[in-house]
């Protein structure tokens, strides 16, 4: 049995019932085998890695996503976001070619293992790029190709993302997985929802879909269909029956926030995007107190401008106590939750984002021989509060190690910087 034993380690399950606990962790395959104390004799033909000094938790899950757009890390800031999309960033993209995507993938997937991510949703073009690159980086991923129709070209798109099930759909040993990518109501019509639906059910696909992010999205809804953007997808049927990822819900009224919960859909919070675009907060604790299913997602490199989960969940646990003045929301716990198991489950992820028997092997190592992080009194704390991406020491996705020691396994971290930098300042002036 080929495999992993992580020997006496501290680690945070985030199953629901212990919050932290010290033993080893074994893996075999792409799976965890056990969890418990003294393994090592029940498990002599696994590799022993120390678990001195590190704390072992489940690979973070970024739910939201746009890779490629680490391209366009930087280039444009603090502007709001129809000026911003429509003068800097659908300009600069209209120029991208499959080429940057695959290389601005590369260089997504690496910032994200190098910070403990070990799966993402994504919703772009050129798709067949970033699942290449995800194949090769070995990273797990939830791909999409944004669906827009209002320029006449929603046919293609839609037979392109169909084209990108057929071809990764289940495949890389089964880290990719394919959704289709209605991109927004703003950039839809019911009539093309309407066949996005039908292909979804036809291939057995899941939906991501950005969702009432903003004021401007929401009142320009409510002005064509005298509803608001989850009220309208409500109407066309977009939620009954299929999985669908919801990007953003900002903007939602108590009803909205009742169609989410009750139809199962898996929000993407994206705190750092929403505020950087000054979008707003989403009424995350509404949500959560209503039973509803939220994620955390960094959005794109260029509204936030890091794919870092460790910030993303230190700014969902202050943002949300800060606006409402009240200490007691979004808990360390119910964060990290949200970052991981919560989050496996709003991008369709099966037995993963959990450290227990039969859940994928997809773990990670911080370095708590850190000064920031000592002393340690409650782990659970110090992930939310204290640990930055640079603690994460060693990486396994699917039992694979990808990174150990910061040293990266899979990938050549040099050529992916060059390349990534070389093409980003190319873009920028094509
Ligand atoms: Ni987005």
């Amino acid at each position: 049995m080929k495999g992993y034993l992580i020997e006496n380690v501290t680690m945070i399950p985030v199953d629901g019932r212990v919050s932290w606990t010290v033993g080893d962790i074994a893996v075999a395959g792409d799976r965890i085998l056990e969890t418990g104390e003294g393994l090592g004799a029940k498990y002599p033909e696994l590799a022993r890695v120390s678990g001195k000094d590190r704390l072992a938790l489940p690979g973070l899950v970024n739910c939201h996503t746009h890779c490629a757009m680490t391209l366009l890390r930087g280039y444009a800031d603090d502007l709001p976001l129809m000026e911003w999309l429509e003068t800097k960033i659908f300009p600069r993209e209209a120029h991208l070619n499959g080429e940057d995507v695959y290389w601005a993938s590369m260089l997504a997937m690496l910032e994200m293992i190098k910070g403990g991510t070990t799966a993402f949703a994504d919703m772009y073009y050129f798709m067949e790029e970033t699942a290449k690159a995800a194949a090769e980086s070995g990273i797990r991923a939830v791909l999409s190709r944004g669906l827009t129709c209002t320029d006449g070209g929603g046919a293609g798109r839609l037979e392109e993302n169909v084209e990108l099930a057929r071809n990764w759909h289940g495949k890389a040993e089964g880290r990719i997985t394919v959704m289709l990518g209605p991109h927004a109501p703003y950039t839809t019509t019911a009539d093309y929802l309407k066949e996005v639906i039908a292909a979804a059910d036809e291939h057995g696909l899941g939906l991501h879909i950005h969702l009432s992010e903003t004021q401007a999205e929401v009142g320009q809804i409510r002005e064509r269909y005298g509803m608001g953007s989850v009220e309208w997808m409500e109407s066309i049927g977009l939620f009954e029956g299929r999985h669908v990822l919801a990007a953003h819900c900002v903007v939602i009224s108590p009803e909205e926030r009742e169609i989410l919960v009750q139809r199962g859909v898996g929000v993407a919070h994206n705190p750092q995007s929403n505020l950087k675009l000054a979008s707003g907060v989403a009424p995350v604790p509404e949500l959560l107190s209503a039973g509803g299913l939220v994620g955390l997602g960094t959005d794109g490199a260029s509204s936030n401008n890091d794919l870092d989960m460790f910030e993303e969940m230190r700014a969902c646990a202050m943002i949300h106590k800060g606006v409402r003045l009240d200490p007691t929301l979004l808990p360390a716990s119910q964060v990290l939750d949200m970052a991981t198991r919560q989050g496996a489950r709003v991008a369709g992820l099966d037995r993963t984002g959990s450290i227990q028997a039969g859940y994928k092997a997809d773990l990670i190592l911080l370095n708590l021989r850190k000064p920031h992080l000592t002393p340690m009194y409650d782990p659970v704390s110090h992930c939310v509060y204290a640990v930055h991406a640079e603690d994460v020491d060693t990486v396994w996705v699917d039992g694979k190690m990808l990174m150990k020691g910061r040293e990266m396994l899979a990938v050549d971290e040099e050529k992916i910087l060059y390349e990534a930098g070389r093409r980003g300042n190319d873009l920028i002036r094509r």
